[in-house]
């Protein structure tokens, strides 16, 4: 790696971390357009159809199953399967099997906190091939669950047709 590139990857991590420190003020300034809150539920609702909904959830549980085998691979200290799994749920690789009509449904600030996380789980199958530091990707995998936490804390997923109905008082 350059050093061109090395400072590049240092902003960018530097980058994300003032992003995730800044969601929720970001949230509440960029979203309230597409997003509203529930009574029971303080997070912000992002509305999207059944079929994206299903969409999204089962992106999710790929995320899920990614780290839980990330998990499993640097158990056995296996940092070329760690490479692999990351490597599959990274940008690159996101942007490659990218779905438009899911992606413009999406709010901004929903959209970049996913890249980051993505852009993250690149970052961690680079350091697992070059450094070979379980330590150092336990770490890594710490923060980037952070993210997962940090959005499911945020955003919830909304398919109901009628949103007004749901934040009318109950008689
Ligand atoms: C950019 C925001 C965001 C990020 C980052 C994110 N999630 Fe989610 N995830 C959501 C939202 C929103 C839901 C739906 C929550 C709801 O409606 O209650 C969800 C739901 C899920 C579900 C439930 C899926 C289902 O079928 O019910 C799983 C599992 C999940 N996420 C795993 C993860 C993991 C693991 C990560 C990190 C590696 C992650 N998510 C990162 C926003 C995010």
């Amino acid at each position: 790696m350059n050093t061109v590139q090395k400072t590049l990857n240092i902003s960018l991590s530097f980058l994300t971390q003032i992003l995730i420190k800044q969601l929720p003020i970001m949230v509440l300034g960029l979203v309230s357009f597409n997003v509203t809150a529930n009574e029971f539920d303080p997070r912000q609702a992002v509305h999207l159809n059944e079929q994206l909904k299903a969409q999204i959830f089962s992106n999710m549980r790929g995320m899920l199953t990614a780290t839980q085998s990330i998990i499993g691979a640097l158990a056995v200290d296996d940092m070329e399967a760690v490479a692999n799994y990351a490597r599959s749920v990274g940008f690159k690789a996101k942007k490659k099997q990218s779905n438009d009509e899911l992606h413009s449904a999406l709010p901004k600030s929903f959209k970049i906190l996913g890249k980051a996380m993505h852009m993250d789980f690149d970052k961690i199958a680079d350091d697992a091939v070059t450094l070979k530091d379980s330590k150092h990707t336990l770490q890594q995998l710490a923060d980037v669950l952070g993210h997962c936490q940090g959005c499911h804390e945020t955003f919830r997923i909304d398919s109901s047709v009628n949103e007004v109905s749901n934040s009318m008082p109950v008689k």
